[in-house]
């Protein structure tokens, strides 16, 4: 089967997010296998909006190890309240870090990455993972990226 994203590369990310999220429905529906999902779910992302980093952390025990992601190698576990994914995970609440040489601990896993978002995967109050985002530019994530981005997650809790 040919699987193609439809999302034209010059509209506005508002507009992307909106005709991305039915595709990846389709793209992962009747494929029950979790890290296949995860993994089209990231390639998609990057496809689409050109993100230097899109992966996933997911929690194991006491830790967040990393799970499928596109872009360049990366540090494997992150501990509860550690950087930008572990204070996601903490709190289970979205950061958003317009420069990450401001946030307190954040881990840098590549020098070139300079605006990250990191969004929880929450499932009955129990925090499943992180979505995490880096851009190598400042500033390059805004509300409309936290919308599009936890609207992918509410979503994506449905599949584990
Ligand atoms: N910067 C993240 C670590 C993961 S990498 O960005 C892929 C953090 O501070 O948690």
């Amino acid at each position: 089967m040919a699987e193609e994203l439809l999302v034209a590369a010059e509209t506005d990310r508002e507009t992307r997010y909106a005709q991305l999220l039915p595709q990846l429905k389709a793209l992962t529906s009747g494929e029950p296998n979790l890290t296949a999902n995860l993994a089209n779910v990231t390639a998609a992302n990057r496809q689409i909006f050109g993100f230097f980093w899109v992966g996933f952390y997911l929690v194991e025990g006491d830790e967040l190890v990393l799970g499928p992601f596109q872009g360049d190698i990366a540090c494997t576990r992150i501990a509860n309240g550690k950087g930008v994914c572990g204070t996601a995970w903490q709190l289970a609440q979205t950061q958003l870090v317009a420069d990450v040489d401001a946030f307190p601990g954040h881990i840098a896993c590549s020098s070139a990455s300079r605006s990250e978002v990191v969004v929880p995967i929450v499932s009955n109050g129990e925090v499943l993972g992180v979505l995490d985002i880096d851009s190598d530019r400042l500033d390059d994530f805004s509300s409309v990226d936290v919308r599009g981005l936890e609207a992918i997650c509410d979503w994506l809790s449905e599949l584990w």
